[in-house]
């Protein structure tokens, strides 16, 4: 079939000639009063750079950043990154994100002209026509977390089944009851969608126990930098059927199905979002992205899901110091998680899915030695999500998800106010977990902490030369501690100095930047171990930090949590080594 679409290109802004004789020297923030949209021009001479006024984090508005000497950043309202203009780099976080550029046209007689060059949407290209559904020829379960089951005429997938046992070392533990029938769901599936790395997601207990019983079970992944199952071989899990998808283009399951993955614009490297379309009908989830498929996305889709909870971060509430006093904390969680509300019913209001339904925010950190992180780190109401999404666009069905309840699309889209659409689960049955099987887990990272290797202190230069980050100004104490962040009695305390990767005994000096990382012994231990990403420590509250000053240190950060070798350290050598001596 021929492609029905074609790069277009739109002209956002127009200035006269003598509007653009008129832009000072710098930083100029302009509207398009037609539209009321903003934008950010840059002027250097005749260098002109020129770009949205849209935050790349989650749409903020920039405004002149006047803690800026230079006079070229603009900050973001929302959550004070810095933007760079005369590069269109951001400052902060430091070493980062760049800004998506505008073409500038210029000349004499014309004037000047802001243009977005827009290539196809690539959900256009081979376009399918729309047809009537049977009742119960598509229904969606939703299971737990991030995990729907999804009835598409005689095929069944299932996205991101996180069913049993913890995520994030032992940090994130599910808040709802799978439905008992869970695995018997995941062996029919014909194809299971794993959005991305993250152990909410992709969850490695649970397929452990899917890997017994169906090892050759179907699994789509994108084709991210770093490979959403890096860590397969070393898991000892054998799943035999992983399939690597490339991004924006359609795969064909059959005549009637087929998918889309898409990347995140903020994480291209690791974070992805999906549309499935049967039959011409449309269901996007964009999971976790922060911007998925870096804002461009389908419209009036029959069902969209998407997460809404926020407190998926060790940050602020794992940090102490300065700033971070409670009160301080708690106003924090307080506006962010109402930020990423609006953002969220701001996203459903412009794209006017359908049907939307709040989702991949159901983790709740049950362990009791995570007590404090359960009760402030506080995380959005799915409800008042979707209160706020009527209020700003009654025609779309809002769905809360409880374990177990389906929604069959034929029946919603043939009456939207048809309540029977959803079908919830029979009355009695158990939504929320009040118990969690907590010890197999503890044990199994506990098992690391009596590990030879440790016993041998140049461990720590045998791990942090593998990890390959250094050139960076920054020394990082880490503190080994107990379950309660008290130092475990002859546990490791030591500095790391990335600007020359050596381990002094002393904090330099010199002028650095330094954060203390105190790390509960037997999750840091396994980490070292395996060769894991420090996600699971920072994202799974098995840290609390220090640091000064007061700054995110995205390089260090990114590449431990990311960048990481994707190979474990070679710890029989270096205990062959030792043997030696
Ligand atoms: S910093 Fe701009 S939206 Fe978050």
């Amino acid at each position: 079939m021929e492609e029905s679409v074609e790069q277009t290109s739109k002209i956002l802004l127009s200035l006269t000639v003598s509007e653009a004789a008129a832009l000072k020297e710098g930083i100029n923030f302009l509207k398009n009063k037609a539209d009321g949209k903003s934008y950010i021009l840059y002027k250097d001479g005749d260098i002109v750079r020129a770009c949205k006024n849209v935050c790349k984090h989650q749409g903020g508005l920039f405004i002149m950043d006047m803690e800026d000497l230079t006079k070229n950043c603009v900050r973001c309202t929302k959550h004070n990154w810095k933007l760079d203009v005369s590069t269109m780099k951001y400052v902060n976080p430091p070493d980062s994100f760049s800004q998506d550029e505008l073409v500038v046209e210029s000349d004499t007689q014309n004037g000047l002209l802001l243009i977005e060059l827009q290539p196809p949407n690539p959900w256009d290209i081979d376009p399918r026509n729309l047809e009537d559904l049977a009742l119960g020829e598509v229904q969606v379960t939703y299971l737990t977390h991030a995990c729907m089951d999804l009835k598409l005429g005689d095929k069944i997938m299932i996205f991101d089944p996180w069913l049993t046992g913890p995520a994030f070392a032992r940090g994130w533990w599910l808040l709802h009851e799978p439905p008992n029938d869970w695995m018997e769901r995941l062996c029919r599936a014909d194809l299971i969608y794993i959005s991305h790395m993250h152990s909410d997601h992709l969850s490695y207990p649970t397929l452990k126990r899917l890997a017994e019983r169906k090892p050759n079970v179907p699994i789509y992944v994108g084709n991210t930098e770093r490979p959403v199952f890096w860590y397969l071989n070393h898991s000892g899990i054998k799943l035999t059927n992983i399939n690597v998808v490339p991004f924006g283009v359609w795969k064909e399951v059959d005549r009637n199905l087929r998918f889309m993955i898409l990347m995140d614009g903020v994480h291209p490297e690791m974070d992805t979002c999906i549309i499935v379309e049967y039959k011409g009908h449309k269901i996007l989830n964009t999971v976790d992205c922060t911007r998925p498929n870096g804002g461009r996305l389908p419209e009036k889709v029959d069902l969209m899901m998407s997460d809404f909870a926020g407190g998926a971060s060790g940050f602020p509430m794992t940090f102490s110091g300065g700033k971070f006093t409670e009160a301080w904390k708690a106003q924090f969680i307080k506006t962010e998680r109402k930020k990423l509300l609006n953002y969220k019913a701001q996203l459903v209001s412009e794209l006017k899915p359908k049907v939307f339904c709040p989702f991949a925010g159901y983790f709740v950190e049950a362990h009791p030695s995570d007590s404090y992180i359960k009760e402030t780190n506080l995380k959005n109401d799915p409800d008042e999500l979707n209160r706020l999404i009527e209020k700003k666009c009654g025609d779309v069905l809002t769905w809360t998800p409880k374990p177990g309840a389906t929604l069959d699309l034929a029946k919603v889209l043939r009456d939207s106010t048809d309540s029977i659409g959803i079908m919830n689960p029979p009355a009695g049955t158990k939504v929320f977990k009040d118990s969690w099987d907590f010890q197999p887990y503890i044990d199994i990272l506990s098992a690391a902490v009596d590990d030879e290797i440790f016993r041998y202190p140049s461990w720590v230069k045998e791990y942090y030369t593998w990890a390959g980050f250094r050139g960076y100004n920054l020394v990082i104490r880490v503190i080994e501690t107990d379950d309660d962040f008290n130092p475990f009695p002859g546990g490791y305390n030591y500095l790391v100095d990335f600007l020359d990767l050596s381990f002094p005994k002393e904090r330099p000096n010199r002028d650095c930047p330094y954060e203390e990382i105190k790390a509960r012994v037997n999750v840091v231990r396994y980490t070292v171990k395996h060769g894991l990403l420090w996600d699971d420590l920072y994202i799974g509250f098995q840290t609390r930090l220090q640091r000064d000053p007061d700054i995110y240190h995205h390089q260090f950060w990114n590449h431990f949590q990311i960048k990481l070798p994707l190979t474990p350290p070679d710890w029989t050598f270096f205990l062959a080594q030792h043997d030696k001596i």
